[in-house]
């Protein structure tokens, strides 16, 4: 166990803490200050920081460092204020190895080899919607793979929203939030047509573009119609393995989408690169349609490298190497990460009918991280 204090000795402005696995970590006064844990500081049921930072005096100085709990926690006083601060060990750890509260899911990249050796790993539609357990288990999957099948719900509507509502709530758009379609031009889409449709994510033209998609088939009489997933990531890392100048751009040169649509008033407008990296320089998010890409003219120097990088990214997409397709029969019903996953659908002739929602991002980690918190994961 790193996470227990072992010691604890001032420095000037900083407090050592020396860890049971011999690290030590330097916790600068102003930071510790802020981070108190005390009623006073943190609200015990809001969680919310109630220190005014900002008027912490400039002499601030720790005092008399204590290894409390048999090194579970730390104790400090200050001075020139009168305040006595605790702080739990296991938390000091977390930050300072750079951890949030609880730890992410980490991710397995896949594309048509690897599922054909690994399987689909479908979860039957009881559990997922009964036992908190299997829903953990559940979430997580669908967040190391970025899809999900679930088989055996009832073909109804009320099946599909009910499987959105044990995750969260469902999100609403220009669209209308949750969904329910026959082949028809309801909307100025190529998704309410019996057209085949490439690889894409949806919502390039939303600044937080839909973190999760469901789609759930309740009805289908007729040929095709499969549907198609894509691991974006898998594509990002054979671009980069293949072709790092072109990955560096791909993940540079922002793109807009928009959708536009007079008749309704709706121009929406965002702009984010095809590969969109954390501060840390991880990939966190695929962004690919090209139907939706608004006019744009990237600097000279550049502009041939982004068309040569999404071709390449277009090209590795469309390749079945790199493909998933699976028909949905009715109570079948895939999630997935609509920030990694890209999905399309092969043409079709006949019925289908088809229900599902988005859900955001945020709010399946949050689900995930609840479960991850009770234990049940
Ligand atoms: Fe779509
Ligand atoms: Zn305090």
């Amino acid at each position: 166990m790193g996470s227990l204090i072992r010691s604890a000795a001032l420095d000037a402005s900083l407090c050592n803490v020396t860890w049971s696995d011999g690290h030590t970590t330097a916790f600068p006064a102003l930071w510790l200050r802020d981070h108190c844990g005390c009623p006073d500081c943190l609200h015990p049921e809001t969680h919310q920081r109630l220190v005014d930072t900002f008027s912490l005096p400039d002499d601030l100085t720790p005092q008399d460092p204590q290894v409390a709990d048999n090194g579970r926690a730390l104790i400090l006083t200050w001075s020139p204020e009168r305040h006595s601060s605790r702080y739990d060990a296991d938390l000091l750890r977390r930050l300072a190895d750079g951890k949030e509260p609880t730890d992410p899911v980490a991710k397995t990249l896949w594309d048509a080899a690897t599922l054909a050796e690994e399987g689909l790993g479908e979860v039957p539609a009881e559990g997922f919607l009964s036992d908190d357990d299997l829903l953990a288990e559940a979430l997580t999957k669908l967040d190391r793979r970025g899809f999900l099948f679930v088989e055996g719900l009832d073909p109804t509507p009320e099946a599909t929203q009910a499987v959105a509502r044990r995750i969260s709530y469902i999100r609403e758009t220009i669209f209308g939030g949750f969904w329910d379609f026959t082949a028809n031009m309801e909307h100025k889409d190529t998704a309410y047509t019996t057209l085949e449709i490439g690889p894409h994510t949806d919502g390039t033209y939303s600044f937080d573009g839909p973190g999760y998609q469901m789609f759930h088939c309740l009805a289908f009489e007729g040929t095709g119609g499969e549907s198609l997933l894509v691991d974006g990531f898998r594509v990002a890392r054979e671009i980069q393995e293949r072709a790092p100048d072109l990955y560096r751009v791909l993940g540079e040169i922002a793109v807009p989408g928009q959708y536009l649509d007079h008749e309704r008033g709706v121009h929406l407008l965002a702009k984010r690169p095809v590969l969109r990296h954390d501060s840390d320089g991880a990939l966190i998010q695929v962004s690919y349609n090209n139907h939706d890409r608004a006019a744009f003219l990237p600097d000279r120097e550049r502009l041939e490298a982004f068309y040569e990088g999404l071709r390449l990214f277009h090209r590795l997409a469309n390749d079945p190497a790199f493909q998933m397709i699976e028909r949905l029969a009715p109570g079948r019903m895939l999630i997935f990460d609509n920030w990694r996953t890209l999905h399309g659908r092969k043409a079709y002739q006949g019925k289908r009918r088809l229900a599902g929602a988005y859900i955001n991002k945020e709010d399946v980690e949050s689900r995930l991280r609840v479960l991850q918190l009770k234990g049940a994961v």
